[in-house]
């Protein structure tokens, strides 16, 4: 059975973006991989998040792992910080990889660009934790959305260039991006990714939100003028966004969604996507407040850690072996 491996950083809350990028996907592979899910807490400090918030967020995750379906007989799910061997490996591929090679990281650029932001070490060495992350199982493929494809790629190189330099040290993983779905945009401003930390309350759908803020959100979702429902991001993005959600939750092709809502007016598409997202949404809901104050959380994690650190400690061994820093 292959191997895959994927996590989320829940640095902010979970929104539709990380459903329908990863976590929806996570949950169909499950029965065919071996499949191995995390929380990337190590991640979520790399920019400043208070203590409280931060334990919500994980709580939050392993919650809505579960809430939406994965199931930890199939996938084994840990945090990453109980597994020691992630950051130790991460140190060492620090330094295999090259600050040119990290300075092109575009998620990087971005959150440098954002004057807000305080840049630590950590967020510059970000990719090398991740990669070690991906290295560390052997995984032959990850799972992620489209944002995550060049920290992947970067992956990819490391490994190789460890590989040529001491023998086969590491398998060379493939992301997986899917097919639809792969970056769902913000509501309020469509040219914008959905996500965790824009603070973009109006276009981002976030997992908790109850049925009348979705409802609110999707109607007053950005359009435009020419009153046609068609896949065409680059004209039309605020449309072709609405059309990936649902044809993304529908599990339909966006054609066979262009076709269904061809001819409609916004407002009635709009109240079909809302529909759409409003059932998806509420029994996962329903599902994570039955779970989120249970010790059963914990539970799984501990579980789910016993389950991979001796994998992830073998390997490491081997690489500091390989790299010299044992004694023979
Ligand atoms: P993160 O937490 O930003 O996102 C988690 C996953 O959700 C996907 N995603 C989206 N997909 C579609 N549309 C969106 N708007 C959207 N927003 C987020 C992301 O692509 C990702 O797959 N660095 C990673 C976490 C990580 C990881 C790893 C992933 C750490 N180590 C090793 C895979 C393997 C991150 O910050 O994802």
């Amino acid at each position: 059975m292959k191997t895959m491996i994927s996590g989320i950083k829940p640095s902010g809350q979970l929104h539709l973006g990380s459903y329908i990028g990863a976590i929806r996907e996570f949950v169909k592979y499950q029965q065919d991989y071996h499949i191995l899910i995390f929380i990337a807490n190590l991640h979520c400090i790399t920019l400043p998040i208070e203590q409280e918030e931060l334990r919500e967020n994980l709580r939050d995750c392993i919650a809505f792992y579960l809430a939406c379906g994965l199931d930890p007989e199939q996938a084994t799910l840990f945090l990453q910080s109980d597994v020691k061997a992630h950051a130790q490996l991460g140190w060492i591929l620090n330094c295999f990889t090259y600050t040119g090679e990290l300075n092109r990281m575009t998620q990087y650029k971005d959150k440098v660009k954002d004057k807000n932001n305080l840049i630590t070490g950590g967020l510059y060495t970000y990719p090398t934790l991740m990669a070690a992350d991906i290295l560390l199982y052997d995984a032959d493929y990850v799972p992620v959305g489209e944002d995550q494809k060049q920290h992947v790629e970067l992956t990819r190189d490391i490994a190789q260039r460890m590989n040529n330099r001491f023998g086969e040290l590491f398998k060379v993983p493939d992301p997986l991006i899917p097919k639809v779905g792969a970056r769902i945009m913000s509501l309020s401003n469509p040219e914008k990714k959905m996500s965790k930390s824009e603070h973009d309350l109006k276009g981002t759908i976030y997992l908790k939100d109850d049925p009348a803020s979705i409802r609110k959100k999707i109607m007053s979702a950005k359009t435009d003028t020419l009153g046609a429902v068609h896949y065409d991001p680059e004209n039309q993005p605020g449309i072709s966004n609405l059309l990936t959600i649902y044809a993304a939750l529908a599990d339909k092709s966006l054609k066979e969604t262009e076709e269904q809502f061809s001819g409609m007016q916004y407002g009635e598409f709009k109240k079909q996507v809302a529909d759409c997202v409003v059932s998806t949404l509420e029994p996962i809901q329903k599902r994570y407040d039955a779970i989120i104050h249970s010790s059963y959380l914990h539970d799984v994690l501990q579980h789910g850690a016993q389950k991979v650190n001796q994998r992830a400690l073998d390997k490491l061994n081997r690489v500091q072996s390989a790299v010299g820093l044992a004694l023979e």
